[in-house]
C-alpha cells in the first residue's frame, strides 16, 4: 500500500526516483509524485493516475542532490492530484511522503488549523508535514523535529522528510510499515521495498519500528525514539534484478503462472528443517489468497497429522476473544509478509504465549522478523498483483508441513513421492493453455460466474472466484457444491456459468450430482476434472481435462487452471491484468 523511494547522491535523482516508483507500482497506482530538494527551493511534481502520467509532466532534466517519490493507494481522500504525495507545509520548504494511516489525524488537523496551518488535501499525511515543519521552526534540526513529531502520531507510518534548509539529506522514520535503506558508495537509497533499489545496491539496512534514519550521500545514521545513535546492521539483499523482467511474456501474471513448475521444484529442494515446540492445536491466520492456501492446509494437516486446525481471516481474528495459549501453534501465511491484519494478529498471539510459524515468500519481511519459526516458500519475487505462484508455493508448504507432522509415515511417504511428480503435471496443463484460453474466450462476456467444489477443493472454488473477480471484475462467487441447493441455486439459469472442480476422491460422486442439479436449471456447466467418465460429455458444456493426482494434491493442478482461466478472461476483456483497479499487492493498512 503506497510505495516510497528516496535518493541522495550524484546520479540523476529524478531518473532513480521514477525508475524506483515503476518497480513499486504493485503497491498502488492512484497517483504519483516526486519532490527534488534544490538550493533554489523545493521542486514538486504530481500527477493523478498511473506513473506514466507523472513521467509526462516531468519533461525537464533537473539536477538535484536529493529527492523523494511516492506512489499512492488512496485511503484518506480520493485519487486526485491534490491528494498525491509529496505533501508540504504552508510555505513549501518541508515536503514528505508517507505510507500508512494516521489514526489521530483529525485531532491533529484541528489543532494545526487552529495554529494557522492551511490544509490543501484531504489526506491524513498532510498533518505530518505541518507537524514536522512546526517542530523544525522550534528546534531548527530536522532529525529532532521528526523525533518530536512522531511521538504525537497514532497509527502506522513510513516517512521520508526533506527540508529546503537541509540540503542533500533525507530524514526517515517508521512504525508498522516497511522501510529499507539501500547502502551505496557515495550515494544512498530509501524504499518501501527492495525491487525499487535492487538494481543499484545489494546492501541494505532495515529500519525497525520507532527508529529514525538520517540519510546523506556518505552515511546513514540510525537513532532510537529518544535520539540515541544506534549501531546499524547492513544486510545482503536476497533478490536478483532479472526477477523483475517479464521475460517475453505479455504480463507478469502469465510469466508467474508459467514459473510454477520450477517454484514447486525449488520449495521441494529447499524444504526447511523446522524445530517446532510441543503444541496441541494449530491456528492459521491469513488473508485473501493466502487464506485459501490456509484452508487447504487445514484439510492436509488434520488428515495427515490428526491435529485440530482452525483457520480464520486475520482481519476477523484480531477483533474477538480468541482462545490461544502456549500450547497453540499459530501459523501466519503471507506472500508479502507485510499484510497489516496478519501482523497485528501475530503480535496479539505472541502476547498470549503462542509460538508463531510464518510461511512467507519474503524472508526479509516484518512477519519473518516476528517469527519463532520461518518457512520461506521460495517462489521468487511476485510482481503481478494477483497472487499465483506464491499460492502454489504456499500449498506445497502446507503439504510439507503435513508430512513433517504426519502420524502415519507410510501415508506421508506416498504424498511426498507424489509431490515430486507434480512439476511435470503442472507443465502438462501449461502446455494445454491454448485450449483453456479458448474456453476463457467463450465465457468472457458473462457477467456472473459460480465456482463449486467440495472437500479439499472447496478452497479452489473460493480461489477461482477471487482470481476471476479481482482481475476481470466479473461478479464471481465460490460455493461449497453441497451448499448450492440451500439458496444460491435460485440464481441459476442459462446466463450463469457454473465451473465445477471435479476431482477423483471421496466427494467426486457428490459434486457430480450437484452438477446435475445445476444442469437441470439450464446453467452453463464447465468441468475441471482429472476423471475420464463418459457421463461428463452429456452433462458439461465444456471440459478441461487435467492430469491425474490424488484428492489431497488436486488443489495444486486446479490452481493452475483457475489462474489461466482468470488470466485469459481478463486479457480478452482488455483489463489491466497486472495492476487491477483498486488493488495493491502489499496491504499494509488494516
Ligand atoms: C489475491 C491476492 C490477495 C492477497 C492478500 C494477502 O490475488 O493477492 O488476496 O493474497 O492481500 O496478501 P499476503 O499473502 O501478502 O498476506
Amino acid at each position: 500500500m503506497c510505495g516510497i523511494v528516496g535518493y541522495v547522491g550524484k546520479k540523476s535523482t529524478a531518473e532513480i526516483l521514477l525508475n524506483g516508483l515503476s518497480k513499486l507500482e504493485y503497491r498502488g497506482y492512484d497517483s504519483a509524485g516526486i519532490a527534488l530538494n534544490l538550493p533554489s527551493g523545493m521542486k514538486v511534481f504530481k500527477a493523478n493516475g498511473k506513473l506514466h502520467n507523472l513521467k509526462n509532466v516531468m519533461t525537464e532534466n533537473i539536477a538535484a542532490g536529493s529527492g523523494i517519490g511516492h506512489i499512492r493507494w488512496a485511503t484518506h481522500g480520493g485519487a486526485s492530484e491534490v491528494n498525491a504525495h509529496p505533501h508540504s507545509c504552508n510555505c513549501g520548504s518541508l515536503v514528505l511522503v508517507h505510507n500508512g494511516i494516521i489514526e489521530n489525524f483529525q485531532e491533529l488537523k484541528d489543532e494545526l488549523t487552529g495554529c494557522g496551518c492551511v490544509f490543501k488535501s484531504q489526506t491524513d499525511t498532510e498533518v505530518i508535514a505541518h507537524l514536522v515543519a512546526r517542530e523544525f521552526e522550534k528546534v531548527k534540526d530536522l532529525k529532532t523535529a521528526v523525533i518530536n513529531s512522531i511521538k504525537c502520531l497514532k497509527g502506522a507510518f513510513a516517512l521520508c522528510v526533506m527540508h529546503n534548509d537541509v540540503q542533500d539529506t533525507i530524514v526517515v522514520a517508521k512504525r508498522n510499515a516497511p522501510l529499507v535503506l539501500g547502502v551505496g558508495n557515495g550515494e544512498n537509497y530509501i524504499a518501501s521495498d527492495i525491487p525499487a533499489i535492487i538494481e543499484y545496491t545489494k546492501s541494505a539496512i532495515y529500519l525497525d519500528d520507532n527508529q529514525i534514519g538520517v540519510v546523506s550521500a556518505d552515511e546513514i545514521k540510525i537513532y532510537d525514539a529518544s535520539g540515541n545513535l544506534l549501531t546499524s546492521k547492513v544486510e545482503n539483499l536476497p533478490f536478483e534484478p532479472q526477477a523483475l523482467s517479464k521475460m517475453g511474456y505479455k504480463h507478469y501474471m502469465l510469466k508467474e503462472i508459467h514459473e510454477q513448475s520450477d517454484v514447486i521444484r525449488n520449495i521441494l529442494a529447499a524444504s526447511p528443517e523446522l524445530q517446532l515446540k510441543k503444541f496441541d492445536r494449530i491456528q492459521i491466520i491469513a488473508c485473501g489468497t493466502s487464506l485459501h492456501a490456509a484452508l487447504v492446509g487445514k484439510y492436509v494437516i488434520e488428515d495427515l497429522a490428526g491435529i485440530p486446525v482452525d483457520v480464520e481471516a486475520s482481519s476477523e481474528f484480531i477483533y474477538r476473544s480468541t482462545i490461544i495459549n502456549e500450547n497453540t501453534l499459530v501459523i501466519g501465511i503471507s506472500q508479502s509478509g507485510e499484510t497489516a491484519d496478519t501482523i497485528t494478529a501475530i503480535k496479539q498471539v505472541k502476547e498470549k504465549g503462542a509460538k508463531v510459524l510464518i510461511v512467507t515468500n519474503r524472508p526479509d519481511s516484518t512477519m519473518a522478523r516476528l517469527a519463532d519459526n520461518l518457512f520461506p516458500i521460495e517462489a521468487g519475487i511476485e510482481v503481478s498483483v494477483a497472487a499465483t505462484k506464491s499460492y502454489m508455493a504456499q500449498l506445497i508448504a502446507m503439504y510439507l508441513l503435513g508430512i513433517l507432522l504426519a502420524k502415519d509415515a507410510e501415508k506421508a511417504a506416498v504424498i511426498k513421492a507424489e509431490l515430486s511428480q507434480l512439476p511435470a503435471k503442472v507443465e502438462m496443463i501449461l502446455n494445454n493453455s491454448t485450449a483453456i484460453a479458448e474456453i476463457a474466450r467463450k465465457y468472457s462476456n458473462f457477467k456472473n460466474f459460480i465456482f463449486i467444489a467440495r472437500g479439499i477443493n472447496y478452497p479452489s472454488a473460493l480461489e477461482g472466484a477471487l482470481k476471476l473477480k479481482e482481475i476481470s471484475y466479473i461478479n464471481a462467487t465460490g460455493y461449497s457444491a453441497g451448499e448450492l441447493k440451500h439458496g444460491p441455486i435460485a440464481m441459476l439459469d442459462e446466463s450463469m456459468p457454473v465451473l465445477a472442480f471435479l476431482s477423483e476422491g471421496i466427494v467426486y460422486d457428490k459434486v457430480l450430482s450437484n452438477c446435475q442439479e445445476a444442469k437441470a436449471r439450464q446453467a452453463k456447466l464447465i468441468a475441471v476434472t482429472n476423471v475420464e467418465n463418459s457421463t461428463h460429455q452429456g452433462l458439461f458444456d465444456d471440459i478441461i481435462q487435467i492430469p491425474h493426482v490424488s484428492d489431497m494434491l488436486s488443489p495444486t493442478l486446479n490452481a493452475v487452471v483457475l489462474q489461466l482461466l482468470a488470466y485469459y478472461i481478463a486479457e480478452f476483456l482488455g483489463k489491466d491484468v497486472d495492476q487491477p483497479r483498486n488493488l495493491a499487492k502489499s496491504v499494509t493498512v488494516e
